[in-house]
């Protein structure tokens, strides 16, 4: 059966990329979790989407402006009723959320800023927490992807597509990646034949409809990311 990722974690009922998102993910059953990691000006990994703050927190500047202790002062402005969150560190995902049979999908958020060192950062803390068997790398920005994959071949790793590319599964074969990550509307049967056969695992986002995920399943895809659960 298809897998089902909880895109910035149970992103539709609670504060996107936060511990309460995450947990809540983890008990409404999804298979995995997908999150995005930066690292703050003083070098923490921190899980956050936007590059700028305003939307996520209503401070201004960008992530790597801060240190991870002026980070966490701020609160992620709420979306639920609920305790006020905080920007979470990796490590504290990893402390919170494992041990658990789920995937992680980390995605690199590396295209507007170059956050040299984060691919070796991310890596060891996958191997400090033992996690490699349950992780997912993925990044927009292929070299991001390309870097992590040269460092530790056997982590599995995605590029993530914004719009339809031809050769997209050559190329990504190429570089040895495993998966291709396309926006959901792009995948076609030709995309998705092209992929299987070259051996990449197909994961589709944003998917919240239980109809487009069961789509994608009869096309061969192994994954949808979405922001709530579709498939159980
Ligand atoms: O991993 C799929 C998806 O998260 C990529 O887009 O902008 O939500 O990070 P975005
Ligand atoms: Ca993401």
């Amino acid at each position: 059966m298809i897998l089902n990722l909880a895109h910035r974690g149970f992103s539709d009922e609670y504060p996107e990329n936060t511990i309460l998102a995450f947990e809540k993910a983890k008990e409404a059953g999804f298979d995995g979790i997908e999150l995005d990691v930066q690292l703050s000006r003083d070098g923490e990994l921190v899980v956050i989407h936007d590059e700028e703050l305003k939307r996520v927190t209503g401070e201004p500047g960008f992530v790597w402006d801060y240190t991870l202790e002026e980070l966490k002062q701020m609160k992620v402005l709420e979306s639920c009723a609920c305790a006020v969150q905080r920007i979470p560190t990796l490590r504290e995902y990893f402390e919170e959320i494992y041990p658990s049979e789920m995937i992680t999908n980390i995605e690199l958020k590396t295209s507007w800023n170059e956050y040299r060192g984060i691919e070796e950062k991310v890596l060891a803390l996958i191997d400090e927490f033992d996690v490699r068997e349950k992780i997912w790398i993925s990044s927009f920005n292929h070299f991001s992807a390309l870097r992590f994959k040269r460092l530790s071949p056997n982590i599995k790793c995605g590029l993530l597509e914004e719009s339809r590319m031809v050769g997209m599964a050559e190329y990504a074969q190429g570089l040895n990646m495993d998966f291709l990550h396309p926006v959901y509307y792009t995948v076609t049967e030709r995309y998705a034949q092209e992929a299987l056969m070259r051996g990449l695992e197909i994961h589709a986002w944003t998917v919240n409809e239980g109809e487009e995920a069961h789509r994608l399943e009869r096309m061969g895809v192994q994954a949808v990311i979405g922001n709530r659960p579709v498939v159980r």
